[in-house]
């Protein structure tokens, strides 16, 4: 195997690497009781939304957490989807959930390292051959990289990379999870999370974007 790699690629990593450890600073500076780096310690809950009669369409939201903050996000796709009278499960991909039986699938992930944690992009590209036959959305959690210029869209965009390579998307959706805090994190964690893109401030979970995008979701 060649292990060689191009300047572009060594930055690349650098700068994701950057990203963490910026992340990982900030929020290691937070309090204790905020921020659980022990994902075994992070509750990873199933929801169930709307009513499952013969004409309802069952849809899967399923979801990837470290901290927890994506699980409010999954939690709320579906619950907008059961008032729209969709039969829906939120489930963690931590549980392996099979995609089979669902008329329309919801997939997302927090974003570590420029990327979406490992169990979501792994249970993708597991089951691409069913995604492939029914409607796909996808979103992201993420705290860096939320502004509107060329540089930030493109970065945010590729978060995304790796699950449109295993599957077709319907929509796609970036939210802003949660960002080191002014009352739980140090100045120089703030400054280090700002310097690398960062755009949350705290809990910058915005319920009304969320709740419009799965309104609009065509499944
Ligand atoms: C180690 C680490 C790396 C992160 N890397 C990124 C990143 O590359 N880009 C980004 O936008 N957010 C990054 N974040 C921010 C998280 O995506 C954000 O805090 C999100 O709300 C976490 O979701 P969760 O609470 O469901 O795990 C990172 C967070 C941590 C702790």
């Amino acid at each position: 195997m060649d292990t060689t790699i191009d300047r572009r690629e060594f930055v690349r990593i650098g700068a994701c690497a950057g990203a963490a450890t910026a992340l990982a600073l900030a929020v290691g500076c937070s309090s204790a009781g905020t921020a659980k780096s022990d994902e075994s310690e992070v509750e990873t809950p199933s929801f169930k939304y709307g009513e499952e009669t013969g004409m309802s369409k069952r849809v899967l939201v399923g979801y990837a957490t470290r901290t927890g903050s994506t699980t409010g996000v999954a939690e709320a796709i579906g619950r907008t989807l059961g008032e729209r009278g969709y039969a829906v499960d939120v489930k963690p991909f931590r549980d392996k959930p099979s995609p089979g039986g669902y008329d329309a699938v919801v997939v997302g992930s927090a974003i570590n390292g420029g990327a979406w944690l490992p169990e979501a992009i792994g249970w993708v590209e597991s089951n691409s051959s069913v995604l492939r036959d029914v409607p796909t959305a996808a979103y992201c959690v993420h705290s860096m990289n939320g502004g509107a210029d060329e540089k930030q869209t493109r970065k945010r965009t590729a978060y995304l990379d790796k699950v449109r390579d295993a599957v077709t998307l319907a929509a796609e959706g970036f939210f802003l999870g949660k960002g080191p805090a002014a009352d739980d994190s140090s100045l120089i964690a703030r400054w280090a999370f700002k310097a690398f893109g960062g755009t949350a401030e705290g809990d910058a979970r915005d319920w009304d974007k969320i709740k419009a995008w799965a309104e609009g979701l065509e499944l």
